[in-house]
């Protein structure tokens, strides 16, 4: 059996944060990543951020910034967002990164030479919130985009092509020959028949903006998202690099390898990505595996619906296990699910308060009430020890099956079945009745015994999503060896006591008071930045400015640039305001200026200092001063 395990999710937008919706994917892929772990297989979990592309330098545009000050703040606190929830990655690739520009560059100069890829003219309807471009046949109603619903916009340039459809027949054969090469099996079948009503070749680069990675051979292009990023998957791992040992034993040598991806970006990791693999040599040595979305009762989630759930707001209330077991358990392989807080706290008191939680409690206290705290197997069965057993023992089997298959949610729900089984046997056995007759003391014995296996079996096999309850039960136990899942049996000798007394793992909430409050708006607290110290501060050179010139930038609906006053000087200065302010009304208006901002080409338009703005994401103003004259200090 194959040691090695590679597990990858999408790299996300870094065009803005991330909601719970799109936090699944890399949840689930931690999921995974901590399974394969508790079955012994040295796992490398990769994820990262796409940072190229129309979108983010759009989305720079419209906060003042530059692409790469974007990028950096959003990779920033993704990553934040990613340890808080407890995710293991081992690699974080950022498709800004060098190594990977670099290694991109050079496979497009190499397609060029094979004549993968060619140069001609394309006039076509882009989404760019997708970065994609759309035939006639896919566009929705009034050329909206078929992934997102958004206006399309016509886009023609000179660019160049992949030849998709020389690999036509080679992906087909190659999808029937590997049957769970896609799956679930449906997305497979979608994938095949969008092939086989013909491809088309794969527009592969872009004139219209400059933020991504230049084609070597003609640097007016850009190098087309896709293409930049699918190879996010290799490069992260060091594919064709001096020293290439992780590629070799992740991707080269290994039959292991999860691409985990929502259902949204199936047909780029389904068509182009394997064709691209073909063109490059490169072994196909994956297997895909496309989950669903989580929705909102309106929806899809997203900023313009104003339906966007953060996961610090569930986890700041309720915990991280809380959110990581309710989308686990959410999707159901191949469909979608809900996320409502309605049904998270339904979730929340009645499988991990009542069902987990009371279980641990009971269990632990008539250990330590009946036996003071330790655990024997006991010489006498109960009726109901037989069947009991034989439950653990199946789920053992079925719940590691499901979780290698990518099939989460029945996974849990598989080991749910020794926690409901558990308390009914609690039950069944009546524990209390025993204690009170010394002729059943071993019976009692036998049934603590039970109880403890089922909580350590349970216990283990939930630990790639209860991260923080499940070591918890372990230690509870008096357990201290580490959790895996290879031998994985009923019949653990206990060697040390229960704990002597413990806090609830989860406590009840009362769901009308916690919809009020999750329903109630926020009073959110500042998030201000760390100090900085006096003379930091006094390295930025601030003054009053005053507006002489405006005009917007060429093919940009979101910058002006403006000639500014400052004292005897004038500066060039490019701001992401013409969505609220027109040239004409600028001229005259004293602002204020950070001057000494190292000069930045925004758009190819060069920009030597920043105009300051208070902004809410939403709405934004120029910060005016009147009576003061340009060039004033500001301190
Ligand atoms: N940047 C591309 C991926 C490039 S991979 C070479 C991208 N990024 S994304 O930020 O939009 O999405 C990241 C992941 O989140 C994708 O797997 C996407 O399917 C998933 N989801 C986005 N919204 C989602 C839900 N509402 N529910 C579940 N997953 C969803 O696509």
């Amino acid at each position: 059996m194959c040691k090695n395990c590679y597990i990858t999710t999408p790299i996300y937008y870094a065009s803005g944060y991330v909601h719970v919706g799109n936090a699944y994917t890399t949840i689930a892929a931690d999921t995974l990543a901590r399974y394969k772990r508790l079955e012994g297989k040295e796992t490398y979990y990769l994820t990262g951020m796409d940072e190229h592309g129309l979108k983010i330098q759009e989305a720079a545009e419209k906060q003042g910034k530059t692409p790469q000050q974007l990028v950096d703040d959003v990779a920033e606190h993704t990553l934040g967002l990613w340890k808080h929830l407890g995710v293991t990655n081992d690699g974080f690739i950022r498709t800004s990164d060098p190594r990977h520009m670099a290694k991109v560059s050079e496979l497009f100069e190499k397609f060029l030479a094979s004549d993968d890829i060619y140069l001609s003219e394309y006039t076509g309807d882009y989404c760019v919130a997708c970065e994609a471009f759309f035939t006639k046949t896919q566009l929705g109603e009034n050329n909206t985009c078929p992934d997102c619903g958004k206006p399309t916009r016509k886009v023609s340039e000179q660019s160049y092509f992949f030849r998709l459809k020389k690999y036509e027949k080679q992906l087909l054969d190659f999808i029937k020959a590997n049957p769970d090469f896609i799956q679930p099996e449906t997305r497979r079948n979608e994938v095949v028949s969008f092939i086989e009503s013909g491809l088309e070749d794969l527009c592969v680069s872009r004139t219209s903006f400059s933020w991504g990675i230049p084609v070597t051979s003609n640097p007016k292009h850009v190098i087309y998202v896709w293409l930049d990023a699918l190879f996010n998957y290799l490069t992260a791992i060091n594919y064709d690099e001096h020293d290439d040992s992780l590629y070799q034993k992740y991707w080269a040598n290994n039959k292991e390898i999860y691409q985990l991806v929502g259902k949204d970006i199936l047909r780029f990791h389904a068509v182009y990505w394997p064709i691209f693999l073909m063109a490059a040599g490169i072994p196909i040595n994956f297997k895909l595996y496309v989950h669903g979305w989580i929705l909102m009762k309106d929806g899809k989630m997203s900023k313009s619906r104003g339906n966007v759930v953060y996961p610090y707001d569930v986890t700041s209330r309720y915990g991280i296990d809380a959110l990581r077991y309710y989308l686990v358990k959410e999707l159901p392989i191949g469909n979608d699910g809900l996320f409502t807080y309605e049904r998270f706290f339904e979730r929340y008191n009645s499988e991990l308060a009542n069902d987990l939680g009371n279980l641990v409690s009971r269990t632990i206290s008539m250990i330590n009430k009946y036996f003071g705290g330790k655990i024997e197997k006991g010489s006498v069965a109960t009726p109901f020890d037989k069947d009991f057993e034989d439950i653990i023992n199946d789920t053992i089997v079925v719940a590691k099956e499901e979780y290698s298959a990518f099939h989460l949610q029945n996974a849990l729900t598989k080991v749910w079945q020794i926690v409901t089984r558990a308390n009914k046997y609690i039950d069944e056995t009546a524990p209390w009745v025993l204690a009170k007759d010394d002729a059943k003391q071993e019976e009692l014995k036998s049934v603590m015994y039970h109880l403890a296996e089922a909580l350590r079996i349970a216990s283990t096999l939930l630990a790639p999503v209860l991260i923080e309850t499940c070591p918890k039960v372990i230690e509870y136990l008096g357990i201290q060896e580490e959790m895996s899942v290879e031998n994985l049996t009923f019949g653990y000798e206990y060697k040390n006591n229960v704990v002597s007394s413990l806090q609830p793992l989860f406590k009840r909430l009362d769901v009308q008071k916690e919809l009020v409050e999750v329903n109630t708006p926020k009073v959110v607290p500042m998030d201000f930045k760390s100090n900085v110290a006096f003379d930091d501060f006094e390295k930025l050179d601030l003054r009053v400015g005053e507006i002489i010139e405006c005009k917007k930038v060429e093919k940009s609906d979101k910058l002006l640039v403006s000639q500014v006053q400052i004292g005897t000087e004038t500066r060039q200065i490019v701001s992401g305001i013409a969505e609220t302010y027109k040239p004409e009304d600028l001229i005259g208006k004293k602002v204020l200026v950070v001057v000494n901002l190292n000069p930045a080409k925004i758009r190819g338009v060069e920009s030597s200092g920043m105009l300051l703005c208070a902004s809410d994401g939403k709405t934004l103003q120029l910060v005016e001063i009147s009576n003061v004259n340009s060039g004033v200090k500001v301190k």
